[in-house]
């Protein structure tokens, strides 16, 4: 093994010096990141940007394991989204542009982030602006509302096209069983999975403006299987929450 002296320790190490003093300011960052992600923030302090990702990429990534627990998953990444700094420049400067959207008449999304495993997205809501029923196939949902109020309902198919048919014939209608029904106010939040909730509507009472993570994110296949619906107004006769649905094309 070759031995070094301190004078060529030194004399070799000057170069890497200035590189590393090139390097700082992008290995604070790291170093800043790594440590929010191993939990060194103070307890309830709320997340920061890229701590909160960070956080959220290291949960989505079991997505891709045999025991992923989708329910588990939402409980996770609700509290780590309840705990989201959202003062963070990265999001205060979101929120900025929705609104100057808004002013102007354009209610629509902004994406924060997009990733392979998950995307998170802001969105903003005019008074009784509403997004009709419609599923998420093979995909997790969590919505927080960061401010207003907004109406949700999730469903879950109760017989599909397929399986509803009278004297043997198929009637282009499904079923639908209405599994919650919720006001949300701020900080509450919404989640569904691939097996239950999978549909959901919102209608907003006030400008309101969530925050949502999709796991994994829409991809080209999963925007043409998404299926919408449209529901008749009250249940089926002799049942409270199942509902009569066509798809819209
Ligand atoms: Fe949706």
């Amino acid at each position: 093994m070759e031995e070094y002296d301190r004078r060529e320790f030194i004399k070799t190490s000057v170069p890497g010096f200035l590189g590393v003093l090139l390097s700082l300011p992008t290995l604070c960052a790291l170093a800043t990141r790594a440590n929010a992600c191993q939990g060194r923030l103070p307890a309830g302090e709320p997340l920061h940007w890229e701590a909160f990702l960070e956080a959220v990429a290291r949960e989505a990534a079991k997505q891709h394991l045999d025991n992923w627990v989708q329910e588990d998953y939402l409980e996770k990444i609700s509290a780590l989204t309840r705990n989201l700094y959202l003062e963070d420049p990265v999001i205060a400067a979101a929120m900025t542009k929705v609104s100057e959207r808004l002013k102007k008449g354009w209610v629509d999304f902004h994406d924060l982030e997009k990733r392979v495993d998950f995307a998170v997205c802001l969105l903003q809501f005019d008074v009784e602006e509403t997004i009709n029923p419609h599923n998420h196939p093979g995909m997790t949902g969590m919505i927080l509302c960061a401010s207003g109020e907004i109406h949700t309902k999730n469903y879950d198919v109760y017989k599909s096209i397929e399986d509803l048919t009278i004297d043997g014939k198929h009637t282009g209608k499904c079923l639908l069983h209405q599994s919650s029904d919720v006001l949300m106010k701020k900080g509450d939040v919404s989640t569904l999975t691939s097996k239950a909730r999978n549909i959901h509507t919102l209608k907003a009472r006030q400008v309101t403006q969530l925050i949502d993570i999709f796991t994994p994110p829409y991809n080209k296949e999963r925007q043409e299987n998404s299926l919408w619906y449209e529901l008749d107004e009250r249940p089926v006769a002799g049942s409270k929450n199942i509902y009569e649905a066509v798809l819209k094309s």
